[in-house]
């Protein structure tokens, strides 16, 4: 999948990867890039092509499919921290995480999956987190965590019309998403050059920094999410 000449959507398009996505696209040589968004963003680049979308709205997203009839490579990158607590956050926030990291791209791969066989074939790039793997309190690890199921399974369901479907995983990158968080943050423009880099080269899965490769790397050792974290003294006694 080479990016030149190719025309590309990005949802959530004015955010912190987002914009990286759109801009490093176009560097690629992408002939057209429509930028996704809940709300209008002005872009200067002549080949951005403004699209107001919200993900989680089915007849929005149908929309966009009708207008974007020339996409090869969906980017699924619109996403939200959601519902902070499974027990105490109202249950329509939680489900709202869910519609908007799950349901709809599921609902933009559907829409789009026609259109990108028609196109070639093409790719759809899904963006997960290193959170897919590891929980944390609240809706959006197990939201992340279903994100990435569904890219393994879609990904078997697109492979007959030769759709190439990337999974992307990061720890934390310097966007507004985490600009609550002291923690050490990845540039962002870093992970979508990674993240481009293996769209590429036709690769599956993206681990697209260091703390993910490690995290991924540890994954056959960790218990988390199949019983309770032990206390030190516990692991010390086991
Ligand atoms: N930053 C990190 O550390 C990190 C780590 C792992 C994974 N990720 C994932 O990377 C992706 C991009 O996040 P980011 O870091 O760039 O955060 P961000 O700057 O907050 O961008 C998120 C984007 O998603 C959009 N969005 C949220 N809900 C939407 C909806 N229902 N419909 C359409 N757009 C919607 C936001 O639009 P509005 O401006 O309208 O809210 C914004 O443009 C997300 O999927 C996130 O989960 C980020």
């Amino acid at each position: 999948m080479n990016l030149v000449n190719r025309v590309v959507l990005v949802t959530g398009a004015n955010g912190g990867l987002g914009r990286q996505f759109v801009n490093q696209a176009l560097q690629r040589g992408a002939s057209k890039v429509y930028a996704a968004s809940r709300r209008e963003v002005p872009w200067e680049d002549p080949r951005v092509v403004p699209l107001l979308l919200d993900v989680a709205d089915p007849e929005a997203v149908a929309a966009a499919a009708s207008t974007a009839t020339d996409v090869a490579v969906l980017i699924n990158n619109a996403g939200v921290t959601g519902a902070g607590s499974l027990l105490t956050s109202a249950v329509q926030e939680i489900r709202a995480t869910f519609e908007t990291n799950v349901f709809g791209p599921l609902m933009l791969v559907r829409q789009f999956a026609p259109i990108l066989a028609r196109n070639g074939g093409g790719a759809v790039v899904n963006v997960h987190s290193v959170l897919s793997w590891l929980a944390v309190p609240g809706a959006y690890s197990p939201s992340k965590s279903a994100f990435w199921g569904l890219t393994n399974s879609l990904r078997l369901e697109l492979a007959a019309q030769q759709t190439q479907v990337l999974g992307a995983h990061l720890g934390y990158a310097d966007t507004p998403m985490t600009a609550h968080l002291t923690v050490s943050k990845s540039d962002p423009a870093v992970i979508v050059a990674r993240i481009l880099d293996a769209l590429e080269s036709g690769q599956s899965q993206v681990l697209a920094d260091e703390l993910t490769a490690r995290v991924h790397a540890a994954l056959p050792a960790l218990s988390t999410g199949v019983r309770p974290a032990t206390t030190n003294a516990e692991s010390q006694a086991s």
